[in-house]
């Protein structure tokens, strides 16, 4: 009886962090998961390099790294199972010069990858809310 109760408890416990992980995640399956979150990335990245607007912040950037760490960075914002490895968004924008314009720039291609990637537009909105208290350390 014993071991009953206690693997009920332990089922229990695990469906209801399943569901905790669900509601939390949700807005990271609708980015598509990992392999979603990535294809946004590359697509934004694909804009962004031809962009003659902010391409020349990029042209000696490692692109493969940043594609990897804005993935990561997406991927944990947006609540799902990855851990962002890279600098704070203070020092790794430190002294580029980057301007509102040039932020908006960024986000328009973000926004037509998402597009592309047919994320509902209230998923897009909520992921550009958790990336725009990022704007006061990325724009000087
Ligand atoms: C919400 C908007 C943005 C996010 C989430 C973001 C995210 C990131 C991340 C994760 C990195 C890598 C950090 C590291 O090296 O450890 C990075 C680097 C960089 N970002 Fe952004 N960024 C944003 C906006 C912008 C804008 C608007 C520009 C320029 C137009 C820009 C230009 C760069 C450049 C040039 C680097 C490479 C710096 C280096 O390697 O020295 N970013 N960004």
């Amino acid at each position: 009886m014993k071991i009953w109760v206690s693997a009920a408890l332990v089922l229990l416990g695990s469906m209801m962090s399943g569901a905790v992980q669900a509601q939390s995640s949700e807005l990271y399956q609708q980015l598509g998961e990992r392999s979603g979150i990535e294809t946004i990335v590359e697509e934004m990245l694909l804009g962004v390099a031809d962009d003659e607007r902010i391409a020349h912040y990029f042209a000696d950037v490692d692109i493969l790294r940043l594609h990897k760490l804005i993935s990561e960075q997406v991927c944990n914002v947006s609540g799902g199972p990855c851990e962002y490895t890279g600098d704070s968004m203070a020092v790794s924008h430190n002294n580029l010069g980057i301007n509102n314009a040039d932020f908006n720039a960024l986000v328009e291609h973000l926004i037509a990858a998402m597009e592309q990637e047919n994320v509902p537009v209230a998923a897009q909105n909520e992921l550009l809310a958790l990336l725009a208290p990022m704007h006061q350390d990325i724009v000087e």
